[in-house]
């Protein structure tokens, strides 16, 4: 081996072996910790179930996305994500906005009509109960409030956040 290899291959070992070291510390450091998913729900899965099928009855996953499913063709839909949304907003606010003829009267869009929020107001009264008090049960770790807040701010509004 000529010794420009030999300078090359401790040089790439030096590199390697620092970068494991250092992943090594922050392990021991506990460090850059994963913090796990950020989102759940209060209610118990049996509890939640029959608005969870409610929700994929009204097609809301058509353009929302919630509990990591991937949405259809309408996925480019910037709508907000429902994981979390009721750290944001309460069970009464969710009820009045699905029971509204004009969503948009309550939260402003700035999507083109055929993207924007439907109004629900033709479900069932239990129904729209049922899905607010779901809604409202879908917290967030506040670690990640803080992001969502500013991501969902910026998306509804096109203006950069500062709280
Ligand atoms: C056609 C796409 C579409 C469908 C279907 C849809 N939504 Fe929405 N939704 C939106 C959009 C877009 C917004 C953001 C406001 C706007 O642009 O009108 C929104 C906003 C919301 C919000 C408020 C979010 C916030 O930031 O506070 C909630 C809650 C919500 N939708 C729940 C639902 C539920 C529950 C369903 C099913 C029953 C549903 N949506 C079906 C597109 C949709």
């Amino acid at each position: 081996m000529r010794r420009g290899e030999k300078g090359i291959l401790i040089l790439i070992a030096v590199v390697v072996g620092g970068m494991m070291l250092r992943n090594l510390w922050s392990v021991l450091d506990g460090g850059e910790k994963d913090k796990g998913i950020p989102f759940y729900s209060s209610l118990s899965e049996a509890e939640g179930r029959k608005a969870l099928r409610l929700i994929h009855d009204s097609r809301c996953k058509d353009c929302h996305s919630l509990w990591g499913a991937t949405a259809s063709m309408m996925q480019n839909v910037p709508a907000p994500r429902l994981d979390g949304i009721g750290s944001i907003r309460d069970e009464a606010w969710f009820y009045q906005y699905l029971s509204s003829s004009d969503p948009q009267s309550i939260l402003p869009s700035r999507l083109k009509k055929e993207f924007r929020m439907p109004s629900f107001a033709s479900l069932p009264e239990a129904d729209r109960k049922e899905l607010a008090a779901y809604l409202a049960s879908l917290k967030v770790k506040n670690w990640y409030l803080a992001e969502t807040r500013k991501s969902e701010y910026e998306k509804l509004t096109g203006k950069a956040y500062s709280p």
